[in-house]
């Protein structure tokens, strides 16, 4: 198997491991996936009132990004980041544990970001925390620190920084088709309220 396909299967295994869906089964909580918007990630595990718990879920599902990436570079190669980067959002979105039904991705891209480069996962952060604080609304935020993540990925790097970040940042929109939606009808909710 070439390198390039091997980072995917890596990039891919880690980022299905469901910690938000786990670790609210070990807290006694139930399915994670039959509270509020369903979704396994910290913005939903919030929605049970247990901050720790969100807390955990956000720190391993970014981290999860972030080891796929480091693995990958330093097993496979430097050219194998950008694919087990963008294998790895896809596992955490589309877990075969799960009937490939996973969440929406903005942890473990930010925690791929951290891999790829610095700037860029700080870039994202920076923004996303900044409008969190600001508007209180967790899709919002996270959009808005990907759309930035973009931009420097772009001016930072060539091909090859820009196009992984691009292509997961496209994906991650995607995946919140239903959140956008509610955010141009004003009926999104904010960061712990219910939905
Ligand atoms: O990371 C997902 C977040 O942006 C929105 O999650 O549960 O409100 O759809 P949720």
């Amino acid at each position: 198997m070439s390198a390039l396909l091997l980072a995917a299967a890596l990039g891919f295994l880690l980022g299905s491991i469901p910690f938000g869906l786990i670790l609210t089964r070990a807290a006694g909580l139930g399915d994670i996936r039959a509270i509020g918007s369903g979704n396994i990630g910290a913005t939903n595990v919030l929605r049970t009132g247990n901050r720790k718990l969100a807390a955990a879920t956000l720190a391993l599902d970014f981290l999860k990004g972030a080891v796929a990436v480091w693995i990958a570079r330093a097993l496979l190669g430097p050219e194998t980041a950008g694919v087990a980067a963008l294998a790895a959002v896809l596992g955490h979105c589309h877990p075969p544990w799960l009937g490939f039904r996973g969440g929406k991705g903005v942890a473990t891209a930010l925690g791929v970001f951290l891999g790829l480069a610095w700037p860029v996962f700080l870039a994202a952060a920076v923004t996303w925390l900044g409008m969190a604080k600001l508007v209180r609304i967790s899709s919002a935020s996270a959009l808005a620190g990907l759309a930035v993540a973009v931009v420097v990925a772009a001016a930072l790097g060539g091909g090859a920084l820009a196009w992984p970040v691009a292509l997961i940042t496209a994906y991650v929109y995607a995946r919140h088709h239903a959140n956008i939606r509610r955010l141009l009808a004003g009926t999104e909710p904010r960061i712990g309220e219910g939905k």
